[in-house]
């Protein structure tokens, strides 16, 4: 992307991160921390207005180039838009943001019918296929690095909200084997687990926050700060680090059993 000539140093690096799902939440805030070091961005989201702020403010608060890509994740060949969309507009991506996502909430026989494509599709399917893309234009370069959001429920079975675990397990898998294939090629796979993040994840999955739930900035520091190490795992905080030390221990039926007490009390319906 073009510098922008009113950056703050003459040193501005010119590096640009895709970010999806940047227009609330841990999205945002990754956005933002990224911006504060100087990378230029493009945000990608459904809510045009939201990305249209949030650009708008991140250019004037740290002189970096925002454009923003209004588009739906949960639709199918989604990531070949958004890939096409980024050739056109001659941008070299260095940072794939893959964090666009939703949850699910209620027991898997109450849902409707087909209830559960768009959710597979946005935090399966379109983080599959843009990982693909990107990752071959990275190694095309010989550099660049991939963030996939999973969550510490990617370690455990989730009933009550059991798909949205079980997608997140998915992102988990695919993202270390995808980090292992690239090994050599200057690209590289990082794996961000938060836990319960205060953001409107939950209402819009439909069930309450935990009153534990920490703020999508603090993940959002601790993510960057792990991209620039070019940590493969990054957990943030002692707590999620010690749940999922504890799931890699405890057969998987009591973990079932103990995320069903903690998952069912949230439910709003
Ligand atoms: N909050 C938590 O407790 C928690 C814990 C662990 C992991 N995570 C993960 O963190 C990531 C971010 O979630 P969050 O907590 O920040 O929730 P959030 O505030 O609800 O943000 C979700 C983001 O994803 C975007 N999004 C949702 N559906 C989309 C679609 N169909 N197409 C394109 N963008 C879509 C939303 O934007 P639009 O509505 O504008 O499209 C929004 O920017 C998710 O992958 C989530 O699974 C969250």
């Amino acid at each position: 992307m073009t510098p922008d000539t009113t950056a703050a140093t003459t040193q501005k690096d010119t590096r640009t991160a895709l970010v999806t799902g940047a227009s609330s939440g841990i999205g945002a805030a990754l956005a933002r921390q990224l911006a504060s070091q100087g990378w230029d961005l493009v945000l990608v989201a459904r809510n045009r207005e939201r990305l249209e702020r949030i650009a708008e403010d991140l250019r004037r608060q740290h002189a970096v180039s925002v454009e923003i890509l209004p588009q739906d994740l949960a639709l199918p060949n989604a990531a070949q838009v958004v890939h096409t969309w980024i050739r056109q507009h001659a941008i070299t991506v260095d940072l794939l943001v893959n964090n666009a996502g939703a949850g699910s909430s209620g027991p898997v026989i109450a849902a409707a019918e087909h209830a559960y494509e768009s959710l597979i599709t946005l935090n399966i399917t379109s983080l599959t296929e843009l990982s693909r893309l990107f990752a071959g234009d990275m190694v095309g370069r010989g550099r660049g690095q991939i963030l996939n959001v999973a969550s510490t429920g990617a370690y455990q079975p989730g009933p009550y909200t059991a798909v949205y675990y079980a997608a997140k397990s998915y992102v988990h898998s695919f993202s270390l084997a995808l980090d292992m294939e690239l090994r050599g090629t200057g690209v590289s796979v990082s794996l961000l687990c938060p836990g319960a993040t205060a953001t409107e994840f939950s209402s819009r999955a439909g069930k309450a926050d935990l009153t534990t739930a920490m703020p999508a900035a603090q993940v959002a520091r601790v993510a960057v700060q792990g991209l620039g190490r070019r940590q493969r795992l990054i957990i943030p905080g002692l707590g999620n680090r010690l749940v999922i030390v504890l799931s890699k221990i405890l057969p998987g039926h009591w973990l079932a059993w103990m995320v069903a007490r903690i998952q069912k009390p949230l439910l709003l319906k």
